[in-house]
């Protein structure tokens, strides 16, 4: 069932877990991450980037997650991740999407606030929820050292004393917050500033969001749900799981042609990351 992501969060941030916001690009992910919601009872939000969108099209990504969704009896949110600009999240609001987000965390505070509000303004008209991000989450280069980038990233962790005025003037559902972790580790070294997220917490009154999750250990994420966060965006743990499980199978046969005997065994591993991530994360059990 299709559902907007305002009451899942509000809902998960009153009972202390979080939900799950998996990216996905291709069907097969998108089947792995519905059939384990269901399997797991969990709440679940899918979401799509500007590039999954490029890469799959619009239409394409929406009608998949739409068809799979309306089999299922758990909530299913569609939700645009690191929205760069108004047309997107216009075109994503048209094509059926239930949650939106606006990143504009690479502009001065006034101007995110600003292009933010135009976003938010433009939704609510339509009913739907906007995140936003506060700070700079960063992604991890082809030959970053893991630790040493996440050390350079602190400087521009979420300021605290931006928080309120942010979020009251653009008038957002949901805040991304930058706390520690940085987009695209492939290993569990993110050590999460949790003052910080109490901190935004009690400023915002707003649930929190942790970006770049795939990096942070299941005790860090405990910490962080504590804390306040209550949907963690998981992408780089789905990448992995997929394309390592298909080179798995064309390693053992050589010789196979057919792309479902590759692609199935691929979408089985994303369906036991996206399990650990909903069991981690307190979320199974309950939609
Ligand atoms: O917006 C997407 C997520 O923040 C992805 O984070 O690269 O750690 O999986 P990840
Ligand atoms: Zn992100």
């Amino acid at each position: 069932m299709l559902t907007t992501s305002k009451e899942l969060l509000l809902k998960a941030r009153a009972g202390r877990y979080a939900i799950g916001a998996f990216n996905a690009n291709n069907m097969e992910i998108v089947q792995a991450i519905v059939e384990t919601a269901e399997e797991e009872k969990s709440p679940v939000i899918i979401q799509a980037s500007q590039g999954a969108i490029k890469y799959a099209g619009l239409d394409a990504i929406t009608a998949i997650v739409k068809n799979e969704a309306a089999k299922v009896s758990i909530p299913v949110v569609l939700h645009l991740d690191h929205g760069h600009d108004f047309e997107q999240n216009v075109k994503c609001l048209r094509s059926g999407f239930t949650s939106l987000m606006f990143d504009g965390s690479t502009f001065p505070l006034d101007e995110n606030i600003r292009q933010t509000k135009r976003v938010v303004d433009m939704a609510h008209a339509c009913g739907i929820p906007v995140e936003a991000e506060l700070g700079q989450i960063g992604t991890l280069g082809t030959t970053d050292e893991p630790g040493v980038a996440i050390e350079k990233m602190k400087e521009l962790m979420t300021k605290p004393e931006e928080a309120k005025e942010f979020t009251q003037k653009s008038g957002i559902d949901s805040l991304a917050i930058a706390v520690g972790t940085i987009h695209g580790c492939q290993e569990e070294i993110a050590k999460l500033d949790i003052p910080r997220i109490e901190k935004l917490r009690d400023i915002t009154g707003l649930p929190l969001v942790l970006h770049g999750a795939s990096g942070a250990s299941d005790i860090e994420v405990k910490k962080a749900i504590g804390a306040g966060v209550c949907k963690i965006n998981i992408d780089t743990r789905i990448r992995q799981a997929f394309t390592h499980a298909m080179r798995e199978t064309l390693a053992k046969n050589p010789e196979e042609i057919d792309p479902r005997k590759v692609l199935g065994p691929a979408k089985l591993a994303v369906k036991e990351v996206v399990r650990g991530r909903m069991r981690a994360f307190g979320s199974s059990g309950k939609a």
